[in-house]
C-alpha cells in the first residue's frame, strides 16, 4: 500500500503557507525538520513549490512536479519527473512506494479532494504563531484542507513545540497507520523540542 504523508507549516489562524512563491519566515528549525522527514523518500509537489527548493537538495527517491506545462525543465532529469495527473503519478508508483505531500496550496488541495488512495494516512501539521512577512499579493493558504483536518482526522500526539511553530501528527480516522512512518517523524519532531 502507499502510504501518503502531508507535511507543511501553517500560519496560526489565517492557514497561510505562501506569500508570492516563498515562505513568509524562516525558521530553521522548521526546515531541517522537513527535509529530515522526506530525505530517502518520494517528494510530490506543485511547480511552483519545486521552483522555491534550495539548490542543494538532500537526498531524495523522486521529486514528481506536478505542471501542465508542456515544456518544464526540471533541474535532474533523472530523478525528477514532470506529472499531469495523479493517474500518471500512479503509473509510476508500485504499492511499496510512499509519497510525501510537500505541497504547496493547490497541491495539498488536489491530494485531499481527489483520488481515495492518494488521501493523506498522515498528516504533520505545523503551526507557525509568529510574524510574518506579508508583504505579497498572492497569497498561498489551506483553509479547505484544514477544515477536512479537523472533521476527518484524529490528533495523535501533543504539540512538539521549537522556534514559535508547534508540530502535531494526525492520522485518518479508523484507518490504518504505518508504524515505521510514525516512528521516523516522532523521532524527528522530538528532537529539540518542548512538549506541550
Ligand atoms: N509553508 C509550507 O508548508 C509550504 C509548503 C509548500 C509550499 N509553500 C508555499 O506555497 C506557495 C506555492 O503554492 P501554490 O498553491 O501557489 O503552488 P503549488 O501548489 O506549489 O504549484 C502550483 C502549480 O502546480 C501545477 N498544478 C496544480 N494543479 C495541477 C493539476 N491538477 N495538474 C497538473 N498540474 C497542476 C501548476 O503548474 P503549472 O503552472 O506549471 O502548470 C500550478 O501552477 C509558495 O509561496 C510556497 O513557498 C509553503
Amino acid at each position: 500500500m502507499t502510504n501518503v504523508v502531508f507535511m507543511w507549516c501553517r500560519h496560526k489562524g489565517d492557514n497561510i503557507i505562501g506569500v508570492d512563491g516563498h515562505l513568509p519566515w524562516c525558521i530553521k528549525s522548521d526546515s531541517e525538520h522537513f527535509w529530515n522527514v522526506v530525505q530517502n523518500e518520494n517528494v510530490v509537489c506543485g511547480r511552483k513549490t519545486y521552483e522555491g527548493f534550495p539548490t542543494e537538495l538532500p537526498v531524495l527517491k523522486k521529486v514528481f512536479v506536478f505542471s501542465l506545462q508542456k515544456d518544464f525543465v526540471v533541474r535532474d532529469s533523472a530523478s525528477h519527473i514532470v506529472i499531469t495527473s495523479q493517474k500518471q503519478l500512479e503509473d509510476y508508483l508500485s504499492e511499496e512506494d510512499d509519497i510525501y505531500v510537500a505541497g504547496g496550496a493547490e497541491i495539498y488541495k488536489l491530494f485531499m479532494e481527489g483520488k481515495e488512495k492518494f488521501k493523506p494516512h498522515i498528516v504533520v501539521d505545523c503551526v507557525y504563531e509568529g510574524d510574518m512577512k506579508t508583504e505579497g499579493t498572492v497569497v498561498a493558504e489551506i483553509s479547505d484542507c484544514i477544515s477536512v483536518l479537523e472533521k476527518k482526522y484524529r490528533k495523535i500526539t501533543p504539540d512538539y513545540c521549537a522556534d514559535n511553530v508547534a508540530s502535531a501528527i494526525w492520522v485518518r480516522k479508523g484507518e490504518f497507520v504505518e508504524q515505521k512512518i510514525l516512528k521516523k517523524v516522532l523521532a524527528i519532531l522530538e528532537n529539540d523540542a518542548i512538549i506541550r
